[in-house]
């Protein structure tokens, strides 16, 4: 394993910055996600990493050796990395042998060392037996781990994985991510793992670095990044947090036109002016039925182990999570109190 350093990293894509000089650190060992909406610039980070882009500034260097920066290059073959996209890109005419084997193929790696190296990492991902099949024979989940062992058949230092369960089906989601979790326990490699999803970062990561156009908004502990969010965007990304923008006045929330009394646990980020805060407020911490603030129920939508609630807030909705309720009619008003809330 390695540790792997970003430097002021930029890259362009035209005239438009899609990485904005970003800085971060990953330890050796460590399992890193990069969680970020859609089109934040995760995949080309990744990219940047692997030596597939090139970036127009900035240094990444991998078990401390330069790899990129200062005119220095060296190519994604040298850098000890593997690699899992999203869409397999599995060899369709190679069998799943055949593709584990390509890598070393590439590095004329002796066909007697290959067998064995193919096979270990056939194990790893419990693909035994299944190496004389074609990849139109395998399930979306089975795909996914020949991509994983082809991977890790070259024996990298650090796995980088960009958003490899967003094609599987929600229960092989499951499946597969406990088994990444299970990997990462036994092999000795530093992870880098790109998703837009983030229970899958909460739940597999050391650390999150949430991205959002190019920056980095926030790096911390999965615990860290949902409890204390540095800012509106981690709130309201990481946690569904509803933001309402508004002034404090006498221990109120004054916002579009209503009023909620600031709770005893109320986090202030920053230095939190009292006429113009905008206030995060988690949906598990709205609580129905009790509290001085009313407010019309917009829609009530059962969902099993919770119901999710939208609320009327002025022109906007405030989303609450919570047991069902038959008083929480569609169109009815309803009393609500907020436990918790977090003022930027
Ligand atoms: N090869 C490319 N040429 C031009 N624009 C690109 C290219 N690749 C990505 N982009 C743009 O760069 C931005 C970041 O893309 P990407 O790194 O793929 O984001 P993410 O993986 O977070 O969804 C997006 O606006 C995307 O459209
Ligand atoms: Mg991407």
């Amino acid at each position: 394993m390695a540790s792997v350093s970003l430097e002021g990293l930029e890259k362009s894509y035209g005239a438009t910055p899609v990485v904005k000089g970003l800085s971060l650190h990953i330890a050796s060992g460590e399992f890193l996600a990069l969680l970020g909406p859609s089109g934040c610039g995760k995949t080309t980070t990744l990219r940047v990493i692997a030596g597939l882009e090139q970036a127009h500034a900035g240094r990444v260097s991998i078990g401390g050796q330069p790899v990129e920066g200062d005119g220095q290059y060296v190519p994604p073959e040298r850098r000890q990395l593997g690699m899992v996209f999203q869409s397999y890109a599995v060899w369709p005419h190679l069998t799943v042998e055949e593709n584990v084997a390509y890598p070393l193929r590439l590095k004329k790696v002796s066909r007697a060392d290959i067998a064995p190296q193919v096979a270990a990492a056939l194990a790893q991902v419990r693909l035994t037996g299944l190496g004389a099949r074609r990849p139109d024979q395998l399930s979306g989940g089975q795909l996914q781990r020949v991509a994983l062992a082809r991977a890790l058949v070259g024996q990298p230092k650090v796995l980088l994985l960009d958003e490899p369960l967003s094609n599987l089906d929600a229960a092989l989601r499951d499946e597969l991510r406990a088994e990444l979790g299970h990997l990462r326990s036994q092999l000795g490699l530093t992870f880098i793992y790109v998703t837009h999803d983030q229970s899958e970062a909460l739940g597999l990561a050391d650390r999150i670095a949430v991205l959002n156009e190019g920056l980095l908004e926030q790096l911390a502990t999965p615990h860290d990044i949902y409890h204390s969010p540095a800012s509106p965007f981690v709130a309201r990304f990481v946690g569904g947090a509803t933001l309402l923008k508004g002034r404090v006045d006498e221990g109120q929330l004054h916002a579009d036109g209503l009023t909620l009394p600031l709770p005893g646990d109320c986090r202030r980020v920053g230095s939190t002016r009292s006429e113009h805060v905008t206030a995060a407020i988690r949906s598990e911490d709205v609580v129905l039925g009790e509290g001085s603030t009313q407010l019309t129920v917009l829609a009530r939508l059962f969902q099993g182990s919770t119901t999710e609630y939208r609320l009327r807030w002025g022109e906007h909705f405030l989303r609450a999570h919570g047991p069902w309720r038959d008083d929480a009619h569609p169109g009815r008003p309803i009393a609500i109190r907020v436990r918790r809330l977090t003022l930027f």
